[in-house]
């Protein structure tokens, strides 16, 4: 096991299940406990049916997910006025999702991010992968665990509603050793907390690096740039990436540049800066090395605030790193939910992971999951209103 589940989000929405179970009726507890409903999505071309699962808590917020890549469809809360509004980035019809090359909303993986040059070795052997970006691979190759049918169950557990998707990767599937057995869970609380938790075990050494691929904008229904939103990110340092977005190995202080982001500051505040990280990313596309501080299990990453709507997400992991996206390879030409033109900067992608390129660079925290151990992860969004 690479972490210890604290659990900080389920030790809190327990003790509130225990506050109401000694206040209130247990009527009042079932009824104002989440609710997780499923419906069929539609049908793959081989005839493989893709379900959809909406979980809804009492003050809304609804959170729906599909069983095709265990992908977040939707997710809507309320603005500071009560609005709600879809806060992800996504398409009406399965079609869209089988032809998405943007990965709005999937499990990415086996590898989440960049493997450089699509190769790695283990144990003294070279294994070759997909090459999908440029000479990389990236989430996983041509057909990643977003393109994968996983099988979902609902659960509900205490106060929490939620859905259970597994999928089993096939020994050698995009070139990745060893048949791996994934869970990933997303189950909606009281407390207004989406708790993600991985869970895979293999039959041979292999990387694994999942995480959730959503792309946010917190005006709602995909409105307008997200320059405006304001952004923490709990680190010191980042790990500097090539003209391929492959790290070069060091971990560099945020101090003085763009990328201190220690404090709140608007995602468009320095992105324009004349600086070469930048220029490699064509804005952030680069991973934060979240600051620990030696604390195994869940910490605070990331907070994002939208000043316009009041709306504001933060992000716990079990995970070291995070990367974030500003959405710099949105240009309009695709169309998402209602028909609208995503554009450029109109969202943006924070992933809790592993670094990108570890297996190839034994100085950051190995992401080789071995037989016998149980790889677990956990990330909690919160969503809020600030007045
Ligand atoms: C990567 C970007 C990439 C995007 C869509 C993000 O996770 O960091 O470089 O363009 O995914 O593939």
């Amino acid at each position: 096991m690479r972490y210890s589940l604290v659990g900080l989000a389920l030790v809190a929405a327990c003790s509130g299940r225990e506050a109401a179970r000694s206040g209130d009726s247990a009527v009042t507890l079932a009824s104002s406990a989440p609710v997780v409903t499923r419906a069929t999505f539609g049908t793959l071309p081989d005839g493989g049916v893709v379900e959809q699962f909406s979980l809804k808590n009492a003050h809304g917020i609804e959170v729906r997910a599909m069983s095709y890549g265990a992908s977040i469809t939707s997710i809507k809360t309320p603005d500071r006025a009560g609005a709600f509004g879809d806060i992800v980035f996504g398409y009406d019809s399965l079609g869209a999702y089988i032809r998405d090359a943007s990965y709005f909303g999937p499990t990415v993986g086996r590898f989440a991010n960049r493997i450089a040059r699509a190769r790695f070795t283990l144990d003294g052997r070279t294994y070759a992968l997909a090459v999908n970006d440029g000479v990389n691979t990236l989430h996983g190759g041509r057909r990643g665990l977003n393109k994968a049918l996983w099988r979902g169950e609902p659960f509900t557990r205490g106060d929490t509603a939620g859905v259970t998707f597994r999928y089993t990767s096939p020994d050698g599937e995009e070139g990745y050793p060893g048949t791996l057995q994934l869970a990933v869970s997303y189950g909606l609380t009281p407390n207004n907390e989406l708790v993600i938790d991985y869970e895979a075990t293999t039959d041979k050494p292999t990387p694994v690096n999942v995480s959730q691929h959503g792309y946010w904008n917190l005006h709602g229904d995909g409105r307008g740039t997200i320059l405006d939103h304001l952004l923490t990110i709990d680190a010191s340092s980042y790990t500097p990436v090539d003209s391929t977005l492959i790290p070069t190995g060091k971990i560099a202080p945020v101090d003085g540049t763009p990328f201190d982001f220690r404090t709140p500051t608007a995602i468009g505040a320095r992105i324009g800066q004349t600086d070469t990280q930048l220029r490699f990313g064509k804005g952030y596309d680069h991973n934060w090395v979240l600051d620990r501080g030696g604390r195994t299990g869940l910490v605070h990453a990331a907070r994002v605030t939208d000043p316009t709507s009041g709306r504001t997400l933060d992000i716990a992991t079990t995970e070291p790193g995070f990367q974030f996206y500003s959405g710099n390879f949105l240009d309009g030409s695709v169309h998402g939910k209602g028909g609208q033109p995503y554009a450029h900067r109109t969202a943006i992608v924070l992933e809790t992971q592993h670094f990108p390129d570890s297996p190839n660079h034994a100085s950051f925290p190995s992401t080789i999951l071995r037989p016998g151990d149980t790889l677990r992860s956990r990330t909690v969004f919160t969503f809020g209103v600030t007045r």
